[in-house]
């Protein structure tokens, strides 16, 4: 039997967050349901946040209203606060996110509070969302490093993930936020994390700043860890991380690991036409296909 890697499509909320030009919504729409055809299992559409700090994304609740939803996909989005929980509730998300970071420098550039109180915050989402039997992903940004403090401790990686996990998070993330991790540095941080949490709970998300994004998943799959983020085109990046380009392609992702004998249950056709229209939403940020020898 082959061995299934669930491939966590990111690009509509980490890829779109980062455009210098608004997209329009209805080609957000056409994007997610492109998406969705290509199979998907999970697709995280946009982000309920303050429209202050993420203007690209104001448009959450008209992007969710819009989508066709697939029966086999949910549709996730990012929640900071019990008001952004509320409004994805609203919006029919069938799963949310929750986003710490290991590094106090980036939470407070990200959402404006320390770590501490990031956790303090994500309580009532926690509690909300199993009112609302809705399963939450929990982030742990700068897993790796810091744009603003440099490098982070696996044990700080650790101690997010453990809290996040207690929380009652189904599956933590370790993010590396401005992609620049190192395929030993993700070993040093995975080995720290997976102390505590198994690998079946974990999934691994890299930006590709330094092109080793595919060699960290490499890593992390022969760690055990079976769930991988990516983006469509390569899209992405955060506008509280100076330097963090774009995500892990989604078609250099699922290449690589069907190459390596996994199944990811993504249509490759119905992919390249996704990747053509961001292509064309977003000409100056994409790329495509595999781009390095793993
Ligand atoms: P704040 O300014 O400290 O808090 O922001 P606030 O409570 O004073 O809110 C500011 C304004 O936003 C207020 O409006 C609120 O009502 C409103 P005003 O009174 O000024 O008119 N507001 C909201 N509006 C809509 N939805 C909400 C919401 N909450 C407050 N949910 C806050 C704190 C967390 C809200 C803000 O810092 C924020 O939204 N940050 C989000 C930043 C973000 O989205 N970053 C990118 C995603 S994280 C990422 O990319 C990393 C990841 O990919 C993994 C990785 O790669 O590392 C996940
Ligand atoms: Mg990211």
């Amino acid at each position: 039997m082959t061995d299934h890697v669930r491939v966590y499509e990111v690009g509509p909320r980490d890829g779109l967050q980062n455009e210098k030009a608004l997209i329009p919504t209805k080609d957000k729409i056409a994007l997610i349901n492109l998406l969705s055809r290509a199979g998907f299992e999970k697709i995280e559409a946009t982000s309920f946040v303050s429209p202050k700090w993420v203007p690209q994304l104001a448009d959450a609740a008209e992007v969710m209203a819009g989508i066709d939803r697939r029966d086999g996909t949910d549709y996730s989005v990012l929640t900071p606060n019990l008001r952004g929980f509320e409004a994805a509730l609203a919006s029919g998300a069938n799963e949310v996110a929750v986003f710490a970071s290991a590094s106090e420098a980036f939470s407070q550039k990200n959402i404006n509070c320390s770590i501490t109180e990031s956790l303090q915050r994500f309580a009532p989402v926690m509690e909300a969302a199993h009112q609302a039997g809705l399963r939450v992903r929990g982030y742990v940004s700068c897993a790796v490093d810091c744009p603003y403090s440099g490098m982070v401790d696996p044990a700080a990686v650790a101690r997010v993930a453990g809290a996040l996990s207690d929380m009652g998070c189904y599956e933590i993330v370790p993010s590396d936020t401005i992609g620049r991790a190192t395929p030993e540095a993700v070993q040093r941080m995975l080995a720290v994390v997976l102390a505590d949490i198994p690998a079946a709970r974990l999934a691994c998300h890299f930006h590709d700043t330094g092109g080793q994004a595919l060699a960290n998943v490499a890593v992390a799959v022969d760690l055990g860890v079976r769930t991988f983020d990516s983006a469509v085109g390569g899209l992405g990046g955060c506008p509280y991380a100076p330097g963090a380009k774009g995500n892990l392609s989604t078609t250099a992702l699922v290449t690589m690991l069907e190459q390596r004998g996994f199944h990811t249950g993504i249509d490759q056709v119905l992919l390249a036409k996704a990747e053509a229209l961001v292509a064309s939403l977003a000409p100056q940020n994409t790329t495509t296909g595999p781009q390095h020898d793993v």
